[in-house]
């Protein structure tokens, strides 16, 4: 492989973005399946796009981590979270995509510091897909929220 010379806490930024997002396609697929097991076909078709997503996520940070000459290194998955109901996987998610933000954004604040143009625009994209998508994560747990009421009401 090519030795490029790269930031060494760009790379940890990296691996950890791979962990979360290799994490993230665990979370989702597993809750897929739990949904169908529940019953929820429709739901389970979303969750299971959204696997779909990260790993698509993940293969963009493999991509990058290639091409700066360094071995794809994700070391720990995260455990799922599971939960009783809907509202509590999406309560799960949302404080996850969060956590993967936070992330993105410390990522992308250092490759300014340390001047890095190509990284910081690469870490400022997946910060704003995730913080749209941990948007999403709060409007489907409203909309839930919202069902809840009308039928109680
Ligand atoms: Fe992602
Ligand atoms: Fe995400």
């Amino acid at each position: 492989m090519l030795p490029v010379n790269v930031d060494q806490r760009v790379l940890g930024y990296l691996g950890r973005a791979l962990s979360l997002e290799l994490s993230a396609v665990q979370l989702y697929s597993t809750q897929a399946k739990l949904v169908e097991a529940w019953g929820l076909a429709e739901v389970a078709g979303k969750l299971s796009a959204e696997a779909g997503e990260e790993l698509a996520h993940a293969e963009r940070i493999i991509s990058r981590m290639l091409a700066l000459g360094a071995a794809p290194n994700a070391s720990q998955l995260r455990p799922v979270q599971l939960g009783r109901n809907l509202q509590e996987l999406l309560q799960a998610n949302h404080a996850f995509e969060s956590e993967v933000v936070s992330l993105y954004e410390a990522a992308t604040r250092h490759s300014a510091r340390v001047g890095d143009h190509d990284s910081r625009l690469f870490f400022e994209a997946l910060h704003a897909e995730e913080k749209e998508h941990a948007r999403h994560m709060l409007d489907w747990l409203q909309e839930l929220q919202d069902v809840d009421t009308t039928v109680s009401t």
